[in-house]
């Protein structure tokens, strides 16, 4: 197959940052999926539904294509369930993110114990209004290979359990352990995949020397997991969509003595997950993945344009400007298997 053309895509998972850095990236993004779910995590991060709205504004001034950033709140200690209430009635606000303090990038104002927002999941809950969930413990004791096998029996378990009707995605997974557990849960949790842990396992970070480009959190696990991963979101299981967690940072931030965690996709998002459905024999299964379970999960309208992605190799160039920075994509300087040829936006 040489050519396929299906329904627009959306982006479940994605970091566009702010000010100069997001006029640099959102353009990568707006130029294939419809719709983007913005993460929180600024600093400061975004908890209120003013500041969401606000920060959505500043996104659709940097661009002159049509392009949907819906957003996040991100979750604190202080959230409060007056602010769930008015998310509830604003349509772009369509999630709240739960970051485990110390997990990740601009994690620091992150819930420190989940039963410190009890009220407020409550309160989502009879809302409905979805989790958005970073899956990994913090404790030192823990093997941060194990972060999220431990997450989701020691968290997630007890909580879908005192939550049965709260709708939950659990984010980037990456083990077999969250695919088997998603796979047995309910429809109220869902979980997306991002391209880079559907193509590269743990060797891809730490073979020939460091890798820095492919740390992101959480990191790269073993290949019987990305075949895991590949066999979940090929399945045809509408609990598996698409979600880039593609996350610029600055060249200078990442090529450091200690790199911060993000890989930058968005300028062939599209295209690596191609390569990845591909590979798995799979690009029938490309379109319900990408372009519709999402939509379905967040109750949104599917996507009526389409886009066309072509068997041609390009390469990707070694980095893109990021404000005054510079920010390297993954795949810097080597070639991209799939190009995306033609949408009729
Ligand atoms: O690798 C990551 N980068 N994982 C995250 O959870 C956050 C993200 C970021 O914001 O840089
Ligand atoms: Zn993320």
């Amino acid at each position: 197959m040489h050519r396929i053309t299906f329904t627009q895509p959306d982006d479940w998972h994605l970091h566009l940052r702010d000010n100069a850095n997001m006029s640099s990236v959102v353009s990568a993004s707006a130029r294939c999926f419809a719709r983007v779910l913005v993460m929180p995590n600024l600093k400061p991060p975004i908890t209120t539904c003013v500041q969401a709205l606000d920060y959505r504004q500043r996104i659709c001034a940097a661009l002159t294509s049509h392009f949907n950033p819906l957003m996040t709140l991100y979750l604190t200690n202080n959230t409060s369930v007056t602010e769930i209430a008015k998310a509830k009635n604003i349509e772009q606000i369509i999630a709240v993110k739960y970051y485990p303090a110390g997990a990740t990038t601009h994690s620091e104002a992150g819930v420190t114990d989940l039963r410190r927002v009890w009220d407020v999941l409550e309160a989502m809950q009879t809302y409905d209004l979805p989790l958005s969930i970073h899956g990994e413990v913090t404790a030192a004791s823990i093997d941060l290979f194990d972060r999220e096998k431990v997450f989701i029996e020691y968290v997630l378990d007890p909580l879908l359990e005192h939550f049965p009707k709260l709708r939950v995605v659990l984010e980037h997974i990456t083990t077999q352990e969250a695919v088997e557990y998603v796979s047995n849960s309910d429809a109220n949790l869902a979980a997306t995949i991002t391209a880079h842990h559907l193509l590269m396992n743990r060797n891809e970070l730490l073979t020939g020397g460091i890798h820095p480009h492919h740390y992101c959190l959480p990191v790269l696990k073993r290949e019987k997991h990305r075949q895991a991963l590949l066999e979940a979101a090929t399945s045809g299981n509408p609990k598996f969509f698409l979600g880039t967690d593609s996350a610029p940072h600055a060249k200078n931030a990442k090529e450091s003595a200690c790199g911060c965690a993000g890989i930058y996709t968005a300028p062939a998002a599209l295209e690596l997950y191609a390569e990845a459905f591909e590979q798995a024999q799979a690009l029938d299964k490309l379109e319900g993945f990408a372009s519709f379970y999402g939509a379905d999960f967040y109750r949104l309208p599917r996507n009526t344009k389409t886009v066309t992605l072509e068997k041609r190799t390009w390469s990707m160039p070694a980095y893109f400007a990021y404000g005054e920075e510079k920010v390297v994509p993954l795949r810097a300087g080597t070639d991209i298997y799939w190009q995306l040829v033609q949408n009729d936006l």
